[in-house]
């Protein structure tokens, strides 16, 4: 008999055909019965989130690599106006929330942001208990709806987040409670608070705390030992009920560990005598397993294959302008910039280029010591494109934890309230070692000081993608990137309207 029911397929091969799947045919293949819900929640299948754009029927859910450009102002405006005339709406309609279908119909835009609401809603409710962890970007760029308490959910769910990007939304500092706590955002390295004027010096206090500490010999990390559980415990089942059907039996599924790519080799200081990279198409088997390890294994009863982790050696992880104009009065907006008392004692900048054993690497061999700060900062650029990995030049201090700071996109454009306070909170507790994009135009309250304490614990910054206020005569004058928000109408610049 050569035909076959679906439901006859290995979970892993029904796993490799969900993942051709976007987010809407996902949803429903999770209605067809239970078991095709549990795959559909399987973390591997949700690792980038783009609400906004899903709300609108754009189905993207890629790596948000190409996002970073800025889009035009027009669409701008119409986010804004439809933000508007959603809360204009929510706040006139005095009908029962929970009695959508007595409360009268608005216009296409509001229409857009309710359906934008629900997505949210539903994705914190039912999707993000069960795929979180597995979360690595989460997009709400110019959300009409969202708000601090559910980006406070989103990043309680979400521990190992990389990237987040909430460009022009109204959130508050109470959205990153979750990251008070230290290590709450160990991973993160990509962040952007474009346009969030309610964002203060307590957020970015938040964040500094969240990125952990490379001047500390503690790390509470529970992610990392969550991921230390899973590489040192006996290989997780993976159960597949099918697999009992298959007269030829699935009794072991080894994982296939390739090589290092040859530009490995070209860094020569770092370079270990031997390297292995995981290839990522089986690194989401392992997740999974653990996914559904964490989920009590009630889909997975029994084990009759396993996930083999065979570590091989050591491995290594390694792993966007206008030039300042010069038109520096530096006295038409000086009455703005406002002298911060040195509250904090200052604990020492960045004397670490280290990198760290990052997700999923091993201690690999020490380097060869002696490399120069810019050294490294030239190498951790040189290896940037390579996932976003960095190559550990040693063990750092804090004994194999892996608080890195990997921070490397940070913007702040338009968040005027933040002061010299926040600046300095960030190059506290080891700096910002990789941080290679640093947008700090329209912090109308920040000044000089503030900025050279931070560039000294940035090692990496790169002066092109270094932005901030025109008038402020501060560190690489003469090649950092100027405002970019002198010709923005939406975001705060102390030259707009001139
Ligand atoms: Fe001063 Fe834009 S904030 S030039």
């Amino acid at each position: 008999d050569s035909s076959a029911h679906i439901s006859q397929l290995p979970t892993e091969i029904m796993l490799r055909l969900l993942r051709y799947l976007g987010p809407e045919d996902l949803c429903r293949c999770s209605q067809v019965c239970s078991s095709w819900l549990d795959l559909a929640k399987t973390g591997s299948l949700w690792r980038h989130l783009y609400p906004v754009r899903w709300a609108r029927g754009d189905y993207y859910s890629a790596p948000p690599g190409d996002l970073d450009q800025e889009p035009g102002e027009e669409w701008v405006k119409s986010r804004q106006n439809e933000g508007r005339a959603y809360q204009e709406w929510d706040e006139d309609a005095d009908v029962d929330e929970s009695d959508e279908s007595g409360r009268a119909r608005g216009s296409p835009a509001i229409d857009t942001a309710q359906r934008e609401k629900r997505l949210l809603n539903g994705i914190i409710q039912n999707l993000l208990p069960a795929v979180g962890p597995s979360v690595k970007s989460i997009v709400l760029a110019y959300s009409s709806t969202v708000s601090s308490k559910m980006v406070r959910q989103i990043l309680g769910f979400c521990p190992n987040i990389t990237h987040l990007d909430l460009t022009q939304t109204d959130v508050t500092d109470c959205a990153f409670d979750s990251w008070s706590s230290l290590g709450g955002c160990l991973s993160l390295e990509h962040l952007d608070l474009s346009g969030c004027e309610k964002i203060t010096d307590h957020s970015m206090m938040k964040l500094s705390v969240g990125l952990g500490d490379l001047t500390s010999s503690t790390c509470f990390d529970q992610r990392s030992d969550r991921r230390a559980k899973l590489l040192k415990s006996p290989p997780i089942p993976i159960a597949l009920t099918e697999a009992r059907k298959n007269p030829a039996g699935r009794q072991r599924q080894a994982l296939v560990f390739k090589p290092g790519p040859d530009r490995w080799g070209a860094v020569a200081a770092c370079t270990p005598t031997q390297v292995w990279v995981l290839d990522p198409a089986d690194l989401a088997d392992i997740e999974d397993a653990a996914d559904w390890s964490r989920r009590g294994g009630t889909s997975l009863p029994d084990a009759e294959s396993f996930v083999e982790t065979q570590l091989v050696g050591s491995s290594c992880c390694c792993r966007r302008s206008r030039r300042r104009g010069g038109y520096r009065t530096g006295s038409s907006a000086s009455f703005l910039h406002r002298q911060y008392a040195l509250g904090e004692l200052f604990c020492g900048h960045s004397a670490c280029c280290t990198g760290d054993a990052a997700l999923r690497t091993f201690a690999g061999p020490p380097c060869e010591s002696g490399s120069t700060r810019s050294g490294a900062a030239e190498f951790r650029t040189k290896c940037s494109s390579f996932g976003g990995r960095r190559c550990p030049e040693r063990q750092h201090r804090t004994g194999g934890s892996e608080a890195t700071r990997s921070l490397r996109f940070l913007s702040l454009s338009g968040c005027y309230q933040v002061t010299d306070l926040g600046l300095r909170a960030l190059s506290q507790r080891g700096g910002l070692p990789y941080l290679e994009h640093l947008n700090l135009s329209g912090c109308l309250f920040i000044t000089d000081v503030g900025l050279r304490e931070l560039v000294s614990a940035c090692p990496a910054l790169n002066d092109e993608h270094f932005y901030y206020c025109d008038n402020i005569s501060g560190p690489h004058a003469d090649t950092a990137s100027g405002c970019q928000n002198l010709q923005c109408g939406f975001r705060a610049c102390c030259r707009s309207g001139e």
